[in-house]
């Protein structure tokens, strides 16, 4: 049996394809467009692995997918593949639009495409999962409860709003069409992959170069967090046993200020790899807000516990030690993001047309 996953070399792509591969026997064909984000050097390990088909394209270009879909004929699709950077949205949302929202319906139209040619056990246990966030959700008081999946959507960010009409999509093509979808929106995830123009990766890796914490506004915004090992558990659970149709909240029940997030990060930094300088603190600096920056994000996954029986491994302390110490440990994978070296890894690895 083979699944494909859409950008399976990002972040959480790459971890869960991954986790993917260490859990169960079948194969993954990996469809990554390899934008800035997208690094094979995350999946370094899975080189001359039969199992790990990688094919370099756009989830835009119909041809290609209905191609690929075709040729390997996936039980399932674990659709990642996103613009996925709020800041970037602010400053150019075509891409934003272009892949998450055309992307998905090209997706949605080949995957609907082969659906229809499967029958009985086959066509019943196909699945298309649409891997989305809290953020189409909109931004939430201090004492406003938790998301939950049965909240309207408000959308703040050209980012949000592009996800949101991309599960607007995924749900209109079940209800319409029958394909058998599944969608889960999770909170923030962290951990080892992470491209350092997030929060949490960013911090670490200025820190560690004696740069700048630049701390967003009051840095009292609130996010929900979650180790992203615990997003890969979490959508194996909702691929195997969630019910068609539905949407499913994933969250790590971690509220965390920015501000005690960063003050964690030094902290951790302090203790395993003092700077002679002193502390990391003195390195955090406010700096003018996002524009439209959404105040609170929480999640109520009680309906994913209830259900399927998921709750998430790591506490934050341990993922975020983890994460940290991860960092540490890879320099190099560091360095090479920051040059821009992966991106000739992948021609030395792939040859130069999968660079190209
Ligand atoms: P990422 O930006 O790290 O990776 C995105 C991947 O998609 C990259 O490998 C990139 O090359 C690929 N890609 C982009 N455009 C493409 C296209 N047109 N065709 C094919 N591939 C393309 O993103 P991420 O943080 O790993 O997020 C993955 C998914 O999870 C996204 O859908 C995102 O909205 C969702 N999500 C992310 C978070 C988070 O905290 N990062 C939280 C909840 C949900
Ligand atoms: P980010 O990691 O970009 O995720 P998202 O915007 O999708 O939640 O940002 C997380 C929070 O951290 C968000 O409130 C913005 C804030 N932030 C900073 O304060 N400084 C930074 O340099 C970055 C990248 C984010």
């Amino acid at each position: 049996m083979t699944i494909l996953v859409t950008g399976g070399a990002g972040f959480i792509g790459s971890n869960f394809v991954l986790d993917w591969l260490a859990q169960s026997d079948e194969t993954v064909v990996n469809l990554d467009a390899l934008t800035y984000a997208g690094n094979l050097e995350n999946l370094a390990s899975l080189n001359g692995n039969p199992r790990h088909v990688f094919v370099k394209g756009d989830i835009c270009d119909r041809a290609l997918v209905d191609a690929t879909l075709a040729q390997h004929r996936p039980r399932a699709i674990v659709h990642f593949a996103a613009e996925s950077h709020v800041d970037r949205s602010i400053h150019g949302p075509g891409a934003f639009m272009r892949t998450n929202i055309d992307g998905t319906f090209t997706l949605l139209e080949a995957a609907r495409g082969l659906w229809s040619t499967l029958e009985g056990d086959a066509k019943a246990s196909f699945r298309f999962h649409h891997v989305s966030t809290d953020e189409v959700y909109g931004s939430l008081s201090p004492t406003d409860p938790a998301f939950a999946e049965t909240k309207g959507f408000e959308p703040n960010s050209p980012y949000s709003a592009s996800k949101a009409a991309s599960d607007h999509l995924v749900r209109a093509w079940h209800h319409t069409y029958g394909l058998p979808v599944v969608t889960t929106n999770c909170s923030n995830n962290y951990g080892p992959y992470h491209f350092p123009e997030k929060l949490i990766p960013l911090m670490i890796v200025n820190a560690l170069a004696g740069k700048a914490l630049p701390i967003y506004g009051d840095g009292q915004n609130v996010r929900d967090w979650l180790y992203v090992r615990d997003h890969a558990s979490a959508i194996r659970a909702v691929l195997a046993g969630g019910r068609v149709g539905e949407t499913y909240n994933i969250g790590g029940w971690n509220e965390k200020t920015n501000m005690e997030i960063v003050h964690t990060i030094c902290a951790l930094l302090d203790e395993l790899k003092p700077d002679p300088a002193g502390s990391y603190q003195r390195l955090i600096t406010y700096v003018k807000d996002r524009p439209g920056h959404d105040r609170r994000y929480a999640i109520d996954a009680r309906k994913v516990e209830r259900e399927l029986g998921w709750r998430p491994a790591e506490t934050f302390d341990t993922g975020i030690r983890k994460t940290v110490q991860w960092y540490l440990d890879h320099a190099g994978w560091v360095a090479n993001v920051q040059s821009g070296g992966y991106r000739d890894w992948v021609a030395k690895n792939y040859g130069e047309a999968a660079a190209a």
